[in-house]
């Protein structure tokens, strides 16, 4: 099957190698030269494990073409993919003008595709709207097709869905799909478009909604000095409830459930239904991100001159991506303090994103080298398995330690003299203070 696909970023990449792989012949199209030549030269976005191979590969077999949107090429085509960005408006809801001027492109551009395949996220509703302006007319079926990759693991994800939605305005449109997905073993969800588009946005607003249930679970267990982690373990085990997305931090960031929640708010506030829910959930994230900027003035009192280490920019481990990354509102509130922040990302470009003021460092022992504080914002490896022994001959008195993302062990923290704090784990320091028993330890002291 030939198959242009618009916009070649995190999902754009994946999808043009991996469709590839699949046997198509894909031509894959963006409107930003660099991030062309980029992936033509093996310079993939991000930390994607298999990309760089699968993109090689696929350019290799002939079956795989890149190339900016003015460039000529044979633009015959069954399926037109879009998966470009759908940022937030200042609204809160999702900005569509990258979708329609791809939709435009497509229509004047490519010749002979029956259907336009929506995988950019966009609300329901979007669909039978963008169908009957600018498709109908033209002949062409729409196809929301939602995607669940999740940065960092998007190779392994794309050849291993849990499921495939397609929300097909025809059956042969459907038909076309199932074709393109023709080597996938997994169930398909075929619905019509509405349901596909709103099965994505209900799907990232249960997860956010559990990680901040498991916060607010986490302050709460602060406030009374029970423990968080063998609170998330006893309920993770029911099957009902299930134990990912539960652990507490500074909440959830990147590129999608951030504006996807906010689009479902905005969207459901538009259709005359006020999603209290949902409202919560984000008041929850965005009072998280601010918990060590609480645990520091709670310890230094007045933060003017005081070195704090921040580490981890990007928005979770293994990408270099810090669209609403945590750390992107609480540096610029540290500095605002007058404290000396000192950042380290293993990946993320992060003088690109920090206020100046902010010096950037090129590790973790560089970071901390004389800081009286430090922030773990992210859980890389690198970081979580950093040195903290020497880490904290490094630092300076009184050793602060907040664990944003719960990954380091409080007990082994706080013998190496670090003022630990995690998020709904004072109870933890303090429960096992003279024992060096695990979490079984802990639930038979109790
Ligand atoms: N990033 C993820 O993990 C993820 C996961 C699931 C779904 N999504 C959704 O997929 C969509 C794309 O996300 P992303 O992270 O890949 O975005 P991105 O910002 O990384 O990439 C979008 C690309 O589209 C290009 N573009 C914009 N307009 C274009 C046009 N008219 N023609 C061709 N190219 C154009 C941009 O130059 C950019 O390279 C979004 O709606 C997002 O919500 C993303």
């Amino acid at each position: 099957m030939k198959v242009v696909i618009l916009g070649l970023g995190y999902v754009g990449s994946v999808a043009s190698a991996a469709f590839a792989r699949s046997g198509h012949e894909v031509l894959g199209l963006d409107i930003n030269r660099e991030v062309v030549s980029n992936l033509a030269s093996g310079n993939v976005v991000g930390f994607e494990p298999g990309l760089k191979e699968l993109l090689a590969s696929g350019l290799a077999s002939g079956r795989l073409r890149l190339a900016h949107v003015d460039d000529p090429a044979d633009r015959s085509a069954d399926l037109v993919m879009v998966c470009v960005g759908t940022p937030s408006l200042a609204s809160g809801g999702a900005n569509l003008a990258y979708v329609r001027s791809a939709l435009e492109w497509a229509i004047r551009n490519v010749s002979g595709a029956s259907a336009v395949v929506m995988k950019s996220t966009v609300p329901p509703g979007t669909g039978k709207r963008l169908k009957a302006q600018f498709l109908d007319a033209a002949g062409i079926g729409y196809v929301s097709n939602p995607e669940f990759l999740r940065e960092g693991n998007a190779v392994h994800d794309w050849f291993h869905p849990d499921r495939i939605v397609i929300g097909a305005s025809s059956p042969i449109a459907l038909k076309r799909m199932k074709a393109l997905y023709h080597d996938m073993e997994a169930p398909v969800v075929a619905t019509d478009v509405t349901s596909a588009e709103m099965i994505k946005y209900a799907a990232n607003a249960f997860l956010a909604t559990k990680i901040a249930f498991v916060n607010e679970i986490a302050n709460l267990c602060e406030r009374l000095d029970a423990h968080i982690d063998d609170v998330t373990h006893g309920i993770g085990l029911d099957p009902r409830i299930g134990s990912n997305y539960l652990r507490p931090g500074l909440g959830y960031g990147g590129s999608c459930f951030p504006k996807d929640v906010r689009a479902l708010d905005f969207l459901s506030t538009s259709n005359g239904h006020s999603f209290e829910l949902l409202r919560s959930v984000i008041t929850v994230n965005n009072r998280q991100r601010l918990l060590p900027l609480l645990a520091l003035r709670e310890v230094f009192g007045a933060l003017q001159g005081v070195k704090v280490a921040v580490l981890g920019i990007a928005f979770k481990p293994d990408t270099d991506d810090t669209r609403d990354a945590p750390a992107l509102d609480l540096v610029p509130l540290l500095v605002e303090e007058g404290m000396e922040v000192r950042a380290y990302d293993p990946a993320a470009d992060a003088r690109k994103v920090l206020p100046p003021e902010a010096k950037v460092c090129g590790s973790v022992a560089e970071a901390v080298e004389g800081a009286q504080a430090v922030v773990l914002a992210t859980e890389w490896r690198e970081i979580v398995s950093s040195d903290w022994a020497a880490a904290a001959r490094r630092m300076a008195p009184p050793r602060l330690l907040f664990d944003g993302r719960n990954a380091l062990d409080p007990d082994a923290m706080a013998r190496l003299g670090f003022e630990y704090r995690g998020v709904g784990r004072r109870g933890t320091i303090l429960a096992t203070s003279n024992t060096s028993a695990g979490s079984m330890g802990r639930a038979l002291s109790d």
